[in-house]
C-alpha cells in the first residue's frame, strides 16, 4: 500500500497552516497560565527549563502529529488509522485519534468559560466596569461575574457561538481567514502594550524577573510544570495540530513549519511576560499572584496608570482573540470528522457540535455558581474536565503517538513526511522514541502524587534510566522487526 491519501482541502495560503497553528498554540496558556507560572516558579530558571522541554518533547512530538495528519489526511480518527494500515497495522490504533478528538472537545468545554472571562473583561474595561480601588474591589467584581449564571453563561455561549460560526464557515473561508487578520493583529497589540510597559516605571525590573537565570530557585515541581506546560502551549496530544496538518500541502518541510510554531509560541509567552509583569511591579505588585494576575492584579495595575483603560481594553482584546483562535482549532478535528466519516455537512456537524459542547460547557460555566454544590471527590464540572485532560489525557495520548510514530509505523512512512537529513531523522527518532516518552512518564508520576520526584536530586538516576531505554529499546527493536536508528536504512 504505497498510495498517498488525497487532501480534500489544502490552506490557501503559504502561511496558512503556520498562521493557523500559531492560533492554536498561543492561548490562554501563553498569556495567562505562562506568566503565572513564571511568576510562581521564580522567573528566568523556569523560562530555561521550559525551552528546553518545548525543544525536547514539544517538538518532536508535534512533528509527529503534523505528519500523521498529513500523511492520512483527515481528523485523528481517520488519519492515524489509515497510517496505521499503511503499515500494515490493525484499526484498533485509532482509538488513539478518538482519545485526542475527545480530548480537545472536553478541553474547549471548560476553555470557553475562561475565554468568556477574557470577552467579559473586554467589555468591562469598554463599558467603565472595573471601578474599584483595591485587590478586594477586584476580587469581589470576579467573583460577582462568576455567581450570576446568566452573566457567565452568556460570555461562554457568545465564544461557544463565535468558534461554531468560524470553523461552520470552512477550513480557508472561516478558520484561514479569521487566523490570518487575528494574528498580526495580535503581535501588533502585543507591541504595543509592550512599548506602554516600556514607561510603565517597571521594565527594568520585569525584563530581570523574566530573564535572571537564577538555577537555585528553581524547584522539581517547576520542572515538571514546565514540561507539562510546554505540551499544553503547543496544544498537543488534543488532535488539533494533527487536523490542521491533514490540510498542509505536501511540499511543506514539516521540521521547519514546525519549528516556525513553537518559535512563535515562546516568542508570544516571553512577550505577554514583558508586558504584564513591567506594570505589575511598577505598581508595586506580587507577580506571583497566581490564576488571579490576570483578572485581578493586572486591571488594577492599569486603573492607577495613565491611560491605563484604554490598555487594559487592548490587552483584553488581545487575549479574547487568543482564545478564539485556540477554541476553533480545538473543535476542528471533531468538525472534521463528521464531516469526512458520517457525511454531515460542514454546516450541520458545525452546530450539532456546538450544542453538544454547550451543553457541556453549561455544566462547566455552573461549576462556579448554581452547581457550587455539584462536586465529586471535592472537585467541580469544571475541576474535572481540566483534570482529566490535562492530567490523564493529554500525556497518555502524546505518549502514545510518540511510541506509536517511534516503535509501530514503519520508518519509511515518517522518513518520507519529515523529509530531514539521516542526522536529524535519527535525532527526532531518539526523541519520540526514549526522551519524550521519558518526560512524560514522569509529568504522569509526578501528577498521580505517586513517587515523590525531586529531579535536582534524582537526575542521575534519570539519565541512567534513560541510557538503559535506549539501549533496551535498541536491542529489542529490530527482534521486533522494526528498524534500529543507526541503521537508519527504511
Ligand atoms: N495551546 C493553548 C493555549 O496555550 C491551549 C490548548 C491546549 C489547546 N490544548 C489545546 C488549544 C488544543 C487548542 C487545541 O492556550
Amino acid at each position: 500500500m504505497t498510495s498517498r491519501q488525497q487532501p480534500k482541502t489544502l490552506w490557501l495560503g503559504r502561511w496558512g497552516f503556520i498562521l493557523a497553528a500559531t492560533g492554536s498554540a498561543v492561548g490562554l496558556g501563553n498569556i495567562w497560565k505562562f506568566p503565572y507560572m513564571t511568576g510562581e516558579y521564580g522567573g528566568g530558571a523556569f523560562v530555561l527549563v521550559y525551552l528546553a522541554c518545548i525543544l525536547a518533547v514539544g517538538v518532536p512530538i508535534m512533528m509527529v502529529e503534523i505528519a500523521f495528519g498529513r500523511r492520512g489526511r483527515g481528523s485523528p480518527i481517520d488519519a492515524i488509522r489509515r497510517v496505521a494500515q499503511e503499515s500494515g497495522r490493525g484499526r484498533g490504533w485509532s482509538l488513539l485519534g478518538w482519545m485526542a478528538m475527545l480530548c480537545g472537545f472536553l478541553i474547549l468545554s471548560f476553555y470557553v468559560v475562561v475565554a468568556g472571562w477574557a470577552f467579559s473583561y473586554l467589555w468591562k474595561t469598554v463599558s467603565g466596569g472595573l471601578a474599584g480601588s483595591s485587590v478586594d474591589d477586584m476580587a469581589a467584581i470576579f467573583a460577582a461575574n462568576n455567581a450570576n449564571p446568566w452573566v457567565l453563561g452568556f460570555w461562554s455561549t457568545l465564544v461557544t457561538v463565535a468558534t461554531m460560526f468560524i470553523v461552520g464557515t470552512g477550513v480557508q473561508k472561516g478558520i484561514e481567514r479569521s487566523v490570518s487578520w487575528m494574528m498580526p493583529g495580535m503581535v501588533v497589540m502585543l507591541a504595543i502594550m509592550i512599548g506602554y510597559a516600556v514607561f510603565s516605571g517597571g521594565f527594568g525590573q520585569g525584563v530581570a524577573f523574566l530573564f535572571s537565570f537564577d538555577l537555585g530557585s528553581l524547584s522539581s515541581e517547576g520542572l515538571l510544570a514546565a514540561l507539562g506546560h510546554a505540551f499544553f502551549t503547543l496544544s498537543l496530544a488534543s488532535g488539533a495540530i494533527l487536523t490542521y496538518g491533514a490540510y498542509l500541502p505536501d511540499h511543506s518541510s514539516i521540521a521547519r513549519t514546525t519549528f516556525t510554531v513553537a518559535i512563535a509560541d515562546t516568542l508570544v509567552a516571553l512577550m505577554a511576560g514583558l508586558a504584564i509583569f513591567p506594570v505589575i511591579f511598577a505598581n508595586g505588585m506580587d507577580p506571583a499572584a497566581g490564576p488571579g494576575l490576570l483578572f485581578m492584579s493586572l486591571p488594577l495595575a492599569f486603573q492607577a496608570m495613565p491611560m491605563g483603560m484604554l490598555f487594559a481594553a487592548i490587552f483584553f482584546l488581545m487575549l479574547s482573540m487568543a482564545a478564539l483562535t485556540s477554541a476553533i482549532s480545538m473543535i476542528e478535528a471533531t468538525v472534521a470528522w463528521l464531516n469526512e466519516s458520517r457525511g454531515i455537512s460542514r454546516v450541520t456537524a458545525s452546530w450539532s457540535a456546538g450544542l453538544v459542547l454547550w451543553t457541556l460547557s453549561t455544566l462547566a460555566m455552573l461549576s462556579f455558581n448554581v452547581g457550587a454544590e455539584w462536586t465529586l471527590a471535592g472537585m467541580h464540572v469544571f475541576d474535572w474536565l481540566d483534570y482529566l485532560t490535562s492530567r490523564f489525557m493529554m500525556p497518555l495520548g502524546g505518549l502514545g503517538m510518540a511510541l506509536m510514530a517511534g516503535f509501530v509505523i514503519r520508518n519509511a512512512i515518517f522518513r518520507s513526511e519529515l523529509g530531514l537529513s539521516p542526522g536529524s531523522y535519527s535525532a527526532w527518532l531518539f526523541m519520540v522514541r526514549y526522551v519524550s516518552p521519558l518526560g512524560i512518564v514522569l509529568i504522569f508520576i509526578d501528577s498521580l502524587g505517586l513517587v515523590s520526584l525531586d529531579l535536582g536530586r534524582q537526575w542521575p538516576w534519570l539519565l541512567a534510566l534513560l541510557a538503559l531505554f535506549t539501549l533496551g529499546g535498541e536491542w529489542l527493536t529490530p527482534r521486533f522487526g522494526r528498524q534500529r536508528i543507526v541503521q537508519g536504512r527504511s
